[in-house]
């Protein structure tokens, strides 16, 4: 029956697409801005710690189902489910299946705007400057024309199916973006206001770190950054060979995008003080003005001070942007569409357009409402769906599957002691650590 699946043709194939996934908007647009609004350091200080005790082993958890079960979300949760309560196990994946179509109504506009950023520099080299303003300028009308071309960019590399194309791209352009990172970087902190930006961000404010407010935003970072609890994860986990040993793949992964985003902040947040130098209002009562749209202000600011260089850096930074924001989207495509294809028995050309379809009407009805949707879109797709459904997915491999802890027995079966102990990790402590966090929220809000 799997023989008509699609597979990764060797595990860096997976690690390329699984970090193709995790790396994109959530490691350079949301991680930046989240940190800027709450107190730099000290958001920087639980997002590591919140990456370590839960995303990671979240992380784990849901590369495991998926590759465990071979299957597509709803499936996988479906079977690891069914001694005891399948229909649970199938609805959790179905509310995945609609994290996942969340994530891309709101992923989809904020890559939009990057692509247009992309070309607004191109226009003005070539002289077009009124059409160069207008890609740079936030409007309803430029979120109409370049939503779609996104959502559409996805829909025609994911037809191929999975290992196609995801595998090549990501592995020649992430290296490139790491480069340009650390250029930008190089370049940014020999700018007048940079070192207050950079102590703001490395020196935690260790008053601000129990804040209930700044945990679950780093926590919902932490699950965004990692794409984990929408089912992304345990469907590329499904396209590896069973029984590899996940744990150093996952590990990888997980360094790998928390690298990236801590490079991100230390480029946006010391431009941001670059910036307040240079005279800009950046900040209002310690909130960012304008909130995520700010980056694109500040760092076209940037690349402008650069001279006729700038333009060409522009173009290639967004470009890059909006090629990691396109492997993110795909793992996130990915998710309904199996299910599509191996539930529904629809074909996949027809499973992918049908998604894309849904994916705009979402989109458009965002773009209609901007400024009520926008945020509560992103805040409950990460602040509560997302870490439920790792809960749910912890509850699953430390209890309900084979009623029994089911790392315990593997680790039991083949005498291997850290899984044993990471088997534990998933069933005692992270389900407390997690409903700690959410019951705190709940009563202090
Ligand atoms: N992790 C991606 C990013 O950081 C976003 C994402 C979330 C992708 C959920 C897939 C699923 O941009």
């Amino acid at each position: 029956m799997t023989s008509s699946r699609d597979f990764f043709h060797s595990r860096i194939g997976f690690v390329l697409a699984a970090a193709g996934s995790a790396i994109g908007l959530g490691n350079i647009w949301g991680f930046p801005t989240q940190a800027a609004n709450n107190g730099g350091g000290a958001f920087l200080f639980v997002y590591l710690i919140v990456t370590i005790l839960l995303a990671l082993p979240a992380l784990y958890a849901e590369v495991y189902l998926g590759n465990q079960a071979q299957k597509n979300p709803v499936s996988a949760l479906q079977e690891a489910c069914k001694d005891s309560m399948p229909s649970v196990g199938k609805y959790a994946g179905i509310i995945g299946l609609c994290g996942a179509v969340m994530m891309l109504s709101f992923y989809t506009i904020v890559a939009g705007w990057m692509l247009a950023h992309a070309l607004s520099p191109l226009f003005e080299l070539l002289g077009f400057i009124d059409i160069s303003t207008w890609l740079s300028t936030s409007s309803t009308a430029r979120n109409i024309v370049f939503t779609p071309i996104f959502a559409i960019l996805g829909t025609a590399i994911i037809h191929q199916g999975v290992n196609a194309g995801i595998e090549k791209w990501s592995a020649r352009l992430m290296p490139l973006l790491l480069v340009m990172l650390i250029g930008l970087i190089i370049y940014i902190l020999q700018q007048p206001g940079a070192s207050e930006g950079v102590q703001v961000y490395l020196i935690p404010d260790f008053a601000q770190v129990t804040d209930p407010k700044l945990i679950i935003s780093a926590m919902g970072q932490a699950f965004f950054s990692l794409s984990i609890g929408v089912g992304g994860m345990m469907v590329y986990g499904s396209y590896m060979k069973k029984d590899k040993d996940i744990g150093k793949l996952v590990l990888s992964i997980a360094t790998l995008d928390t690298c990236i985003a801590f490079l991100a902040g230390l480029l946006i947040i010391p431009a941001l003080y670059v910036a307040q130098h240079a005279g800009l209002e950046v900040f209002r009562d310690n909130k960012l003005i304008g909130e995520g749209q700010l980056i694109f202000n500040i760092l076209p600011e940037l690349f402008s001070s650069m001279g006729s260089i700038g333009l060409f850096v522009a173009c290639g930074f967004f470009s890059l942007l909006s090629i990691a924001a396109l492997t993110s989207t795909i793992s996130s495509i990915e998710v309904p569409v199996s299910y599509l294809v191996e539930d529904k028995k629809k074909t996949r050309v027809k499973a992918t357009w049908l998604v894309s379809v849904i994916v705009l009407i979402a989109s458009y009805t965002i773009i209609a409402f901007f400024d009520t949707l926008f945020g509560l879109i992103i805040q409950l797709l990460t602040t509560i769906l997302q870490p439920l459904s790792c809960l749910f997915y912890f509850i699953v491999v430390g209890w309900i599957w084979k009623r029994g802890n089911k790392l315990v027995d593997e680790s039991l079966q083949k005498n291997k002691l850290p899984l044993k102990v990471l088997g534990n990790y998933l069933r005692y402590v992270c389900p407390i650590l997690l409903s700690i966090v959410f019951v705190n929220v709940a009563i202090l809000n």
